[in-house]
């Protein structure tokens, strides 16, 4: 067999690990010149350039000037439907999904419209350095077929799901539990597992899903190994309000998808602004994560996410961008978000917190760090180049920084998709700025 090997050479950095758990220092590792050796798709070494250098007889090299490589952000959280309504005017949560995004999503009926927008959006995510997200489809089970299909070419590591939704929301955007149930299992055989492609089951949050479509997302969850749970959680306080009418016997709005089985490992609720102790107790114990989405939050008016209070708990946590309602795909910018939720809570987000959080942190709350996150010999080769001077200003502020951390803190601040230089996919290049 012939081995498809080449190296990438740029100043590099990867978390190692929460620096929650083991401190800052121990939480990443930096080469100041540094050498990505990939081969057929996977990392098959990284370190210095000059221990590595010698050992590259005849392997191509790839120089990046004033560049950082790091691997591929980790989106936790995002609409591909809603591309189109991003930036829409003046609602909070619950008007919101009534003026703008029902209407938008009922489009997505047609195959065609489904298409076009899946490519959009992949392209926006690469554009940004994103090279794995869970992802809301639509009601309508071709939204799915779409998305993976356009997923699929780009050999993008990528979780999604059909809306389950059969009450509270428009009849042209409603199924049924059973109809729910029987298009989801026909995508789960069709797309979960087909090369880099997993499957999640998606009620869109407690109100819009009646207790029987919650029984059977929770059988389907059973029934094949490995599959996701994607859905909403405590975002905006008349949300939750609603929530506890609908489902008056609940202990509270967790306990809803706790009493049909939908958390656990691999269940991943979007926002959990407003959650009490005895729901991040539980969302701990259960090996269930959050989707911490900044951009949204702040342009909901949702609240402000309590990341210290969930690290407290041991609630896994992801970095989400939460597009439509989120103002950018890019991770960059959620960090940067991020960073002033923390501030207006009086509190400090490190910057190798932030890279982590966009990375490992990501793939921890996927339970896919044995395959993502960093650069360990033998995981997906999914990676990016951040370039230093990718604006005047940016550039004039990085010949000011003193430290790595300087530089990476005003990376988060300063960056978006101007930063990305170029994104790879299992060792492929599928984005060139
Ligand atoms: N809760 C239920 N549906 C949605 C949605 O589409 N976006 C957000 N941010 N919250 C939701
Ligand atoms: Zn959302």
């Amino acid at each position: 067999m012939t081995t498809n090997t080449k190296a990438y050479r740029a100043a590099i950095l990867h978390s190692l690990a929460d620096p929650a758990e083991v401190g800052v220092e121990q939480s990443y590792e930096y080469f100041e010149d540094g050498i990505l050796l990939i081969e057929n798709g996977k990392v098959a070494q990284v370190g210095p350039a000059a221990e590595l250098l010698p050992k590259l007889a005849g392997v191509e090299i790839q120089h990046y000037r004033d560049a950082l490589i790091t691997p591929g952000f980790i989106d936790t959280h995002i609409h591909y439907p809603q591309t189109g309504m991003i930036a829409s005017y003046g609602e909070q949560l619950l008007d919101w999904l009534n003026t703008y995004t029902f209407p938008t999503e009922r489009q997505f009926e047609d195959k065609a419209h489904a298409s076009d927008v899946a490519a959009i959006f992949l392209k926006e995510l690469l554009r940004n350095g994103t090279t794995t997200a869970l992802v809301f489809g639509t009601v309508h089970p071709q939204s799915v077929d779409a998305f993976f299909e356009q997923a699929d070419k780009l050999n993008l590591r990528m979780i999604a799901g059909k809306v389950l939704m059969d009450r509270n929301a428009p009849d042209y955007l409603t199924d049924t539990a059973e109809s729910g149930y029987a298009e989801s299992k026909a995508l789960i055989e069709r797309w979960h597992g087909k090369g880099r492609l997993h499957y999640a089951v998606t009620p869109r949050f407690a109100p819009t899903s009646t207790p029987e479509q919650l029984e059977l997302a929770g059988k389907l969850l059973g029934e094949y190994p490995d599959l996701y749970m994607h859905t909403h959680l405590s975002e905006n306080r008349k949300e939750i309000e609603w929530v506890k009418e609908l489902f008056p016997e609940r202990k509270g709005y967790l306990d809803v998808y706790d009493h049909h089985k939908l958390i656990g490992p691999r269940a991943v609720f979007a926002h959990g602004v407003h959650l009490c102790d005895d729901e991040c107790k539980r969302l701990a114990e259960t090996g269930s994560a959050v989707a911490f989405c900044p951009t949204s939050n702040l342009f909901l008016g949702s609240g402000l996410f309590d990341l210290n209070k969930l690290e407290a708990h041991g609630v896994r946590v992801g970095l989400g961008t939460d597009v439509g309602a989120g103002t950018s795909f890019s991770q960059l910018q959620s960090l940067n978000e991020a960073y002033k939720i923390m501030q207006l809570q009086d509190k400090k987000l490190d910057p190798f917190k932030s890279l982590y959080l966009a990375t490992l942190g990501g793939a921890n709350a996927l339970y896919l760090d044995d395959q993502l996150g960093n650069f360990l010999p033998g995981k997906d080769a999914d990676f990016l180049v951040l370039d230093y001077n990718a604006t005047p200003l940016m550039s004039y502020r990085m010949q000011q920084a003193k430290s790595l951390e300087e530089r990476l803190f005003a990376l988060t601040m300063l960056g978006d998709d101007r930063a990305v230089e170029e994104t790879f996919a299992a060792g492929v290049s599928v984005h060139q700025r």
